[in-house]
């Protein structure tokens, strides 16, 4: 029982025997200390077995940090709430256990000729973009993507700011290929809100962070999908002008261990693939622009307001960059 087995909290007894550490392990003092303020600031307990190998993943990831920002980067890594896990253990919490296969989705955007224009940014041009919300440790994150894009959408159409329910869509959403915390994608769940006539607002429809049984009531539901516009596979432009002209855009990208400490800066990676089969991580476009002649998205995350750059982060534009131009899409809401 959870009771019954000793917890390690950051209190003063932290650094008694067993925070010493055990034979070879090669934590070093100032690492020790770091480890405990980041406990207390994160409220972090663990089982007395667990403590080592927390601490041990703690410190592999700050002096993992710490080679990354010694390095020419244009983005920065830091410690942020995921630093006492492993990135096998961060993508099997928070990641699509499965990548989504993006390339049977149909499109049927049809993009223009711009010119557009070079910086875009959603959060500044009204009330049109949410707060950042946590999905927790539930591979949800394409209902955050997709709730952020619908209240984006009827926001810009309306000017009135709604707060939708994940958790319908962790529910519910199933018939439309979506698996809950196993992951879907936006593009199935605006399908699922426009055939289902609505979704509910957070307060009515609580998110809980873990699978449950759909309790969709139809009376509530407070917004509703006219319209599915698909992006096609790999038109980056398309994205461009869908985001300057019409709407914050969904999208999908493959999530490798160097995000996870993600800290700020434009996000460009090597080991990440480009194919629509590797997506595993779903967020939201709110804008873009370029820095030093290097273009970027401005993307809205759903781990929290404390992740990142205020819960957002920048990812090179322009290269299809981890695939994130592969199954783009965004609701037109019925108002
Ligand atoms: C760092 O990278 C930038 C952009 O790639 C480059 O312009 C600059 O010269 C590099 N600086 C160093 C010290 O390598
Ligand atoms: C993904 O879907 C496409 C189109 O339906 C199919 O041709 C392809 O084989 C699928 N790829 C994987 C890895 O399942
Ligand atoms: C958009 O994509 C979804 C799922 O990927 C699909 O069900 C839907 O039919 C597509 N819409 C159009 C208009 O092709």
């Amino acid at each position: 029982m959870w009771a019954a087995l000793p917890l390690l909290c950051a209190g003063a007894w932290l650094l008694g025997p067993l925070a010493r550490g055990a034979p070879g392990l090669s934590v070093r003092t100032a690492e020790r200390f770091r480890f405990k303020s980041w406990m207390v600031q994160h409220q972090k307990m663990y089982m007395a077995a667990e403590y080592q190998h927390r601490l041990q993943t703690f410190a592999n990831n700050q002096r993992k940090i710490n080679a990354h920002n010694s390095q020419n980067h244009t983005f920065t890594m830091g410690v942020n709430q995921f630093s006492d896990m492993t990135f096998a253990e961060f993508k099997h919490k928070y990641l699509w256990s499965e990548p989504q296969n993006c390339s049977a989705t149909k499109s049927n955007y049809l993009r223009g000729r711009g010119p557009y224009p070079r910086f875009v940014d959603w959060r500044k041009s009204g009330h049109f973009v949410s707060p950042v919300k946590n999905q927790g440790s539930c591979g949800s994150c394409w209902t955050f993507s997709t709730t952020g894009a619908l209240e984006s959408a009827i926001a810009i159409k309306t000017g009135k700011m709604l707060s939708l329910a994940e958790q319908q869509l962790v529910d519910c959403a199933q018939n439309f290929n979506n698996h809950g915390c196993q992951g879907g994608l936006p593009s199935q769940a605006f399908e699922y809100i426009h055939y289902n006539k609505g979704i509910m607002g957070e307060d009515t429809y609580p998110y809980k962070g873990k699978d449950g049984k759909c309790k969709f009531q139809p009376e509530k539901a407070i917004a509703f999908v006219k319209d599915v516009v698909n992006i096609t596979l790999n038109d980056e432009e398309a994205m461009v002008e869908a985001v300057a002209l019409y709407n914050p855009v969904s999208f999908a990208f493959e999530v490798t261990n160097d995000f996870m400490l993600y800290r700020k800066g434009i996000y460009s990676s090597t080991s990440c693939h480009n194919t629509p089969d590797k997506v595993n991580h779903a967020v939201l476009a709110v804008g873009y622009g370029e820095e030093n002649g290097r273009p970027y998205w401005i993307v809205k995350n759903s781990w929290g307001p404390q992740w990142g750059m205020d819960g957002y982060f920048l990812i090179e534009r322009g290269k299809n960059m981890c695939g994130l131009a592969a199954c783009a899409s965004y609701p037109i809401p019925l108002v």
